[in-house]
Parts: C-alpha cells; sequence; structure tokens
C-alpha cells in the first residue's frame, strides 16, 4: 500500500495546517477491526482523508486494550478521529482528549465522535487545552523512519522502552512515564 503522502498538496498545504486553504469534499472512509466497525467522515486537507492509514490501523490492531474505568486518554495528533474514537467505543468509562492544530481534523474528529455514540465523553481540542498526563505512550513508528533508534534513544533518556509489535515495516512502542529523578529531594508526606 502506498503511504499517504506527507509532502504539502498541491495547494501549497501541510495536513497539519492550522486552518487548511484547500477546498471542502467531505468524504466517508470505513474502518472495520475485530471488535467495532466504524464509518468515519473525512476531507480534504487532513491526513490520510481517502483511508484510515495502514499505521493507525496497526496500531488499533496490535495495541493492548485500554484500562478499565473512569481514566483520562490521550490521542495526540487525532486527525480526523479513527483513534479517539476506537479508544472511547473500547473504554466505556474513559474521558478521551482528542489532540490536534488542524481545525479541521478537530471539527471531524467531534462529528465522528457523536456519529458513534461517544460524543460526550470525547474532546478534540487543541495542545493548549490539555492538562498534563503522566502514563505510558504508545506509538506506531516505521523501521525505515527509525523506529529502533528512537526506542533506544527514548529508552536513554529515562522512558523505559518496549517494542510490543513488529510488522510489515512497522513498530510498536510503549514508552513508560519516566520514573522518579534520583536526583530530586525526597517527597514530604508520601506514604
Ligand atoms: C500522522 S497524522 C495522524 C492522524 C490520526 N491520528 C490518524 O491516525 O489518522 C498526525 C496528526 O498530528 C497533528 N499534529 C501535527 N503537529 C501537532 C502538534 N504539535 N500538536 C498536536 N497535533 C499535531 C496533524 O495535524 C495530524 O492530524
Amino acid at each position: 500500500m502506498p503511504e499517504p503522502s506527507r509532502a504539502p498538496s498541491p495547494e501549497g498545504q501541510h495536513y497539519f495546517s492550522g486552518r487548511p486553504q484547500v477546498a471542502s469534499a467531505p468524504a466517508t472512509v470505513p474502518l472495520a477491526l475485530p471488535d467495532l466497525t466504524l464509518t468515519l467522515t473525512t476531507d480534504r486537507g487532513v491526513f490520510s482523508g481517502t483511508r484510515v492509514d495502514a499505521g493507525t490501523k496497526f496500531l488499533l490492531l496490535e495495541a493492548p486494550a485500554p484500562p478499565e474505568g473512569s481514566v483520562d486518554l490521550l490521542d495526540l495528533g487525532c486527525g480526523y478521529g479513527p483513534i479517539a474514537v476506537t479508544l472511547a467505543r473500547r473504554a466505556p468509562k474513559a474521558r478521551v482528549w482528542a489532540v490536534d492544530v488542524n481545525d479541521r481534523a478537530l471539527s471531524l474528529c467531534t462529528a465522528n465522535a457523536a456519529e458513534a455514540g461517544v460524543g460526550d465523553r470525547v474532546r478534540a481540542v487543541h495542545p493548549d487545552e490539555v492538562p498534563d498526563e503522566g502514563g505510558e505512550a504508545l506509538l506506531v513508528v516505521q523501521k525505515h523512519l527509525g523506529s529502533d533508534s528512537l526506542a533506544r534513544w527514548l529508552d536513554g533518556e529515562g522512558w523505559p522502552t518496549r517494542r510490543l509489535a513488529s510488522r510489515a515495516g512497522y513498530r510498536l512502542l510503549a514508552a513508560a512515564a519516566a520514573g522518579p529523578d534520583p536526583a530530586a529531594p525526597p517527597e514530604v508526606g508520601a506514604t
């Protein structure tokens, strides 16, 4: 499968433009997973608007189930929302923060969440509207784009990183939150 183009469109727009100028042309794409099927609305001016990206699908097929309960989950760079909406459907009590810099993507994500019946729990917002989060990060990175050196770098920077899956040139990495700084003073009042 060809990769979606990361290059600017003929109109000089990247998919990560804040306000895409390319004319809107809404379309729908299917997202079929073993546990759910979605029809998502896409558009020009957003990432992979003609089909769900192969790396995105790999993540949704291989990632462990999200934690149960009233947790906060973050989809960083949500696009039109395939990951955010799937997370909200898989974790029925979670609040999902769907973050993007592209206003058209945020609008689509909001609409797709509503269409999938999870609009009350998916908050599609700009990066500065999200509270600080700890936790584990799941990343899909292509091998030829440096997934293995990224994993080593994350590990070396203090985010213990594991490879959870590898297929067709994609790696699924899990990076844990940094451990306590050994140089930091001990917390007072911690039990
Ligand atoms: C590779 S696309 C993935 C989109 C979506 N998760 C998917 O799987 O289809 C990355 C997304 O990150 C957004 N993005 C780029 N820079 C960002 C930033 N600094 N903060 C938040 N989102 C950003 C882009 O607009 C784009 O929608």
